[in-house]
């Protein structure tokens, strides 16, 4: 399904030089880019997320080490370990996250689709609950 989180492939390109990766916006991962940020100095114990975004669509890659990151949305529950440079995990709004098993050396880069925005975070269990429902089914209209 188009807005279910998924991981793809990190393009990289290699040389004798070194090894070159790269992930682009719109045509790739489905947004554009308007803020980068990291996450490093972890503690193996740490816990980060707790909250979901009513707009804003994620992409994370761990650089280096690895975290494991599970999701709740749309009431279906996903679960990923992202521990290699090319692999990217694309999120899209709505989901809930907790990232964890964080190894201690990792450095986890996420693009963001837009500016840091306080408001745009549900930081509240009960309501993104409320907030984040499954998609109604559609009914086929029954004709005579
Ligand atoms: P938060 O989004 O709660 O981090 P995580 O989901 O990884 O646990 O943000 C942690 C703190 O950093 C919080 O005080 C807000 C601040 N922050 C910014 O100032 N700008 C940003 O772009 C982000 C992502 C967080």
């Amino acid at each position: 399904e188009l807005n279910e989180p998924r991981v793809v492939q990190v393009k990289t390109v290699k040389d004798p030089r070194g090894l070159l990766g790269v992930v682009e916006g719109l045509k790739e991962v489905g947004f554009d880019f308007k803020r980068f940020y990291f996450l490093t100095e972890l503690r193996e114990d740490s816990e980060r997320g707790g909250h979901a975004h009513k707009r804003l669509s994620q992409c994370f890659v761990a650089l280096r080490g690895g975290v494991t990151i599970k999701l709740e949305g749309f009431g279906k529950r996903h679960e990923f370990r992202l521990d290699s440079y090319d692999k990217a995990l694309i999120l899209p709004p709505g989901y809930w996250r907790e990232l964890v098993d964080f190894d201690s050396d990792s450095l986890v880069a996420v693009l963001a689709s837009d500016y840091y925005d306080q408001k745009d975070y549900i930081r509240n269990y009960e309501e993104f609950l409320s907030y984040s429902r499954p998609a109604p089914v559609t009914k086929v209209p029954y004709i005579d």
